[in-house]
């Protein structure tokens, strides 16, 4: 068999998780209620975002598209997941193959620097009513600062470096030959596992690889925790009240961030040297935080909690009279 002769693989085996069928169905039941779930709460936060008339601060409007990304996010890597859970013959076409990673990367590009303007909105917020406690008259300024302009700069702006992002790394990806082994050890197309099978050099996609994704990701980390310790240290020399409770609604957010980031930065800035813990590192940013976020950035806020009661209290109403 000539192997130059261009590709003669055309589909790829997904190890996933390979375990007793027993352990599998244990898995199906798992992941099919966390995938319900995610779909759940995220749709429950863009319908009360949208509906809502009490929402509309640059803030709600952030969360609403966070739980869009979020639903995405999820959606291209665990109905395929929990799908072959039930098969035996695991497998995804090339193109499939390639369509997962662009999603993947689109999403989580433009997820990543979301975050980072959602940690920005905070920060003028936490300004605005510090400069308020200390009694400097600015009622409008935080609405001044996150005008609508800056808000779909900032959504324009997640969505270009999210296309960008995913583009750079795909071009390069789309039309590499595989020709031998086509086993992947994960349960999605993970690009560093996908590019390690190509049977042409790959050290220069792979450099790329890591100056793209892993500094996407480190850089945006970097700049989260650089806006969170910021923000903790002006609420603390200014007011000892409130900052307990803002410490805590803070470090569920740095917990949920840390949970994003990390698994993430560790695959994708160390690509060279894969571990077997890979596998499972992956799943949080493509299924675990995709259900926290909601949890942890919006059922927890008492205005959104209103909001949902309020909006469920108006259709159960209407729906008993009519
Ligand atoms: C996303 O943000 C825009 C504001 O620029 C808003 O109009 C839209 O409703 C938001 N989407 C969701 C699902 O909240």
């Amino acid at each position: 068999m000539d192997l130059k002769n261009g590709s003669v693989v055309t589909e790829f085996i997904l190890q996933g998780f390979s375990a007793g069928w027993e352990l599998q169905i244990v898995f199906f039941v798992t992941f099919a209620l966390i995938y319900g779930a995610t779909v759940l709460g995220n749709a429950l936060i863009m319908v009360t975002v949208t509906c809502s008339s009490t929402l509309h601060s640059p803030m709600h409007f952030l969360l609403g598209n966070l739980s869009f990304l979020d639903m995405c996010l999820s959606t291209v890597t665990t109905p395929k997941m929990i799908r072959d859970l039930l098969t035996e013959h695991k497998t995804i076409s090339i193109r499939g193959c390639m369509a997962q990673m662009f999603f993947m990367h689109l999403f989580g590009g433009a997820e990543m620097t979301l975050l980072v303007a959602m940690a920005f909105d905070r920060y003028v917020a936490v300004s605005m009513a510090i400069d308020r406690y200390v009694a400097i008259c600015k009622p409008l300024h935080y609405k001044t600062i996150m005008s609508h302009r800056v808000l779909t700069g900032f959504l324009l702006l997640s969505w270009v470096i999210g296309l960008i992002h995913t583009t750079s790394q795909m071009v390069f990806t789309v039309n590499l030959p595989f020709c031998g082994p086509n086993v992947l050890d994960s349960f999605f197309c993970d690009l560093p596992l996908v590019i390690k099978l190509a049977c042409t050099d790959t050290y220069t996609l792979e450099l790329l690889v890591i100056v793209n994704s892993g500094f996407l990701s480190l850089i945006c980390f970097i700049l989260l925790l650089i806006s969170y310790a910021v923000m903790l240290v002006t609420m603390w020399q200014h007011s000892s009240s409130a900052s307990s409770k803002a410490l805590t609604t803070l470090s569920a957010h740095i917990t949920v961030v840390t949970l994003f980031f990390g698994p993430a930065i560790f695959i994708y800035a160390f690509p060279f040297n894969r571990y077997s813990v890979d596998k499972f590192l992956s799943m949080f940013y493509s299924i675990i935080t995709p259900l926290l976020n909601p949890i942890i950035y919006t059922l927890r806020n008492q205005e959104m909690k209103a909001a949902i009661k309020r909006l469920s209290k108006h259709h159960i109403g209407a729906g008993f009279t009519h």
